[in-house]
């Protein structure tokens, strides 16, 4: 393990004013999300789709530092034959790799689940290592009981997948990759702030725990959390400074200052909220944040483009300018600098 290069790489990815644009979707979800568009999702339309974002100049080279990316698409080419890596690192922008295997029933603990992807990920880094990828993504889901059932997420959900993360960070360490450690706890269901903070704090302190345990070098990990928000259920929703304030409390009393950044997912948040939540956080606290607070977002970053284009050639067009918006917004909240009437004036 090289500290100082896997340091170097963290540090690179929540560089001011950029964040990362999580496209890792897998085969299940990218067909949903083109469900969405009605249009197939065919090998070559995915590539289609990824290279329009990847060849947006302006939102790559300005606001992404880096993309996660599924096996499919690490071996990509572009349609005129480039690799679609090559086509990231030429914008500046660092190549990742989503490496855990989904999330599965957890034995014994009905209604939850455990992720899985262990086996054989030392080899598989190995590979990716060399197929360009200089940081990797592994997702622990964990879901809160509704109508206010404590009992979930349990103790087991918790410590098995915070265990696995550690694992996996490990490994990726030692393959001289960036682990990006992505505990999501859920917003579906009906809970408010206040358990959504309690879920997330305990977490965070059983992921560090099993962090330091397993040697992970913080100062080469990056951590992609959710935000503390209202379940979507939730009949009181709490606002864009109480999401700010309580989501700042809370990594302040959980993630270690070792940590170079924090990314947030968006996890369903509408892509204004994503953003404006971001921006909130870095206009009034920033004094009070060791570490750099930046986003990687899957869909608050790709709805807009996704339907802008939807699948049709004459598009691309549209669906990078609707990329190059977002990509600029939520760069423009990483600085606290993001404001309504910016996103009215385009
Ligand atoms: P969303 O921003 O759509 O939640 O996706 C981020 C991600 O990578 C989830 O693993």
């Amino acid at each position: 393990m090289n500290l100082t290069a896997l340091n170097k790489i963290a540090v690179a990815m929540v560089a001011p004013g950029k964040g990362i644009l999580a496209a890792d979707e897998s085969s299940g979800t990218i067909k949903k999300r083109f469900d969405s568009i009605n249009v197939e999702s065919t090998a070559d339309n995915r590539r289609d789709y990824r290279e329009m974002l990847f060849r947006t100049e302006e939102a790559m080279s300005e606001h992404i530092s880096g993309v996660i990316l599924y096996d499919e698409t690490i071996r990509q080419n572009a349609k005129d034959g480039t690799p679609l890596v090559k086509l990231i690192e030429a914008a500046g922008s660092i190549p990742g790799i989503k490496v855990d295997g989904g999330a599965v029933d957890l034995a014994g603990a009905p209604g939850e689940k455990i992720t899985e992807g262990l086996d054989g990920l030392r080899g598989r880094l190995k590979e990716y290592y060399d197929l360009g990828a200089r940081f990797a993504k592994w997702r622990a889901v964990i879901d809160i009981g509704r109508g206010g059932d404590r009992s979930m997420p349990s103790y087991m959900c918790l410590r098995s997948n915070m265990h696995a993360l550690a694992r996996y960070a490990a490994l990726c360490q030692e393959a001289n990759i960036v682990p990006i450690v992505e505990p999501e706890v859920l917003m579906d269901g009906d809970h408010d702030a206040e358990r959504c903070y309690e879920v997330t704090e305990l977490t965070l302190k059983l992921l560090f725990e099993e962090l330091y345990f397993a040697r992970v070098a913080l100062e080469g990990t990056i951590l992609k959390p959710n935000m503390i928000v209202s379940g979507k259920k939730c009949a009181k929703q709490a606002g864009v400074e109480e999401v700010a304030e309580k989501t700042v409390r809370c990594f302040r009393s959980a993630v270690p200052a070792a940590v170079p950044g924090i990314v947030f997912l968006s996890g369903g948040q509408s892509d204004e909220d994503a953003t404006a939540h971001l921006n909130a956080m870095n206009a009034a606290y920033a004094d009070r944040m060791p570490w750099a607070l930046s986003f990687s977002y899957g869909r608050a970053l790709q709805a807009a483009p996704l339907k802008a284009w939807s699948g049709k050639p004459e598009n691309v067009a549209a669906g990078q300018k609707a990329f190059a918006h977002r990509a600029k917004m939520n760069g423009l909240a990483q600085l606290g600098k993001w404001s309504e009437s910016l996103e009215k004036a385009a």
